[in-house]
């Protein structure tokens, strides 16, 4: 396979990632739209955005499993998947969600089909395969956004003032809560990435040595586990967002740290381990802070996340030694 080829895939890994943490921002930011926008408008509408809000969590898991096929296809033909996300775009409103997954989803069509010609001329059946799949995943995807660009929903528009009891949700106090979303972000590409790479790698090591059947069950073990960890993130993600649209924060879109993926086994473990490590130390860090301002919401979230993170690093530190 020639690399153009590969970055060819690797485009199509890119804006999988992208769309499916901007679908999961959306639908966590429909919450605090909910209850902007119903007071003046009448029941039906709430019946729409909670269709919408809906749609948009299980089309997200399902373009981050785009995502992990890619990066599987990827790895077997011998290249490396990549971590760098397209930029996710929000948006503010229900309409303006619609109007940027007609675009993003257009893309999704175009690029597709150049892919599903090109892996046919190349002989890869397998990618041809499965990209006529998701382009008609795609293709679904378009015409539920269709369904709703027209929808008319001026939900925008504060009314400027802050009253007495948000004065404790500074930009400061954001900016450390997007921190999170950061790391969670970076979470999820990373050990999505190793999973698929840790698959592969278990299936290419001999089975003959004893000492290798060993290596090779624990590389099995660990693309498992972090196929259950990141499902966590995910959630996590999912929490900290709309914990910070509610409170009329706006949630970054990129990943920090960058996520790496390392080249053995050994070395997603130490990644991972220092990752989850750094989580719960930052983790930490917003639950005195979070203390300190009387935000009692946010800190009992974080406790309960944090604890998950204990979990997670405790499972990595028993594959280390
Ligand atoms: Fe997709
Ligand atoms: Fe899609
Ligand atoms: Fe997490
Ligand atoms: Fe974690």
């Amino acid at each position: 396979m020639t690399s153009d080829y590969v970055d060819l895939l690797n485009e199509a890994v890119a804006r999988e990632l992208q769309v499916s943490i901007q679908y999961m921002l959306q639908h966590t930011k429909m919450e605090k739209l909910i209850r902007k926008v119903i007071p003046e408008n009448i029941l039906l509408d709430k019946t729409t955005y909670e269709a919408v809000g809906k749609f948009l969590k299980e089309i997200s898991i399902q373009e981050m499993k785009h995502a992990a096929a890619i990066m599987e296809r990827i790895y077997y033909l011998g290249g490396q998947a990549t971590t760098k996300s397209k930029k996710p775009v929000v948006g503010g409103s229900l309409s303006e969600f619609a109007k940027l997954g007609v675009e993003a989803e257009e893309e999704a069509l175009i690029l597709y089909r150049r892919i599903i010609d090109e892996s046919r001329k190349v002989g890869d059946y397998e990618s041809h395969e499965l990209f006529e799949k998701i382009y008609g995943e795609e293709e679904g995807h378009l015409f539920k956004f269709q369904e709703y660009v027209k929808v008319r929903d001026e939900s925008e528009g504060d009314s400027g003032e802050t009253s007495e009891w948000r004065k404790i949700y500074t930009e400061d106090y954001f900016a450390l809560l997007n921190k999170a979303v950061a790391s969670e972000i970076s979470a999820i590409v990373q050990y999505t990435n190793q999973h698929e790479k840790a698959a592969l790698l278990s299936l290419r090591m001999k089975e003959t040595p004893l000492e290798v059947i060993t290596e090779k069950n624990k590389t099995k073990a660990i693309s498992d586990l972090l196929k259950g960890i990141f499902m966590q993130e995910m959630e996590h993600l999912e929490k900290i967002s709309e914990r910070i649209y509610l409170l009329e924060g706006e949630a970054t879109v990129n990943p920090e740290p960058l996520p790496k993926v390392g080249d053995t086994a050994d070395d997603f473990l130490r990644l991972d381990h220092k990752a989850e490590n750094d989580a719960i130390v930052l983790y930490r860090k917003i639950i005195e802070e979070a203390m300190k301002r009387g935000d009692t919401l946010t800190r009992r979230m974080f406790e309960d996340i944090v604890i998950q993170e204990e979990g997670h690093y405790w499972k990595f530190d028993d594959y280390l030694r």
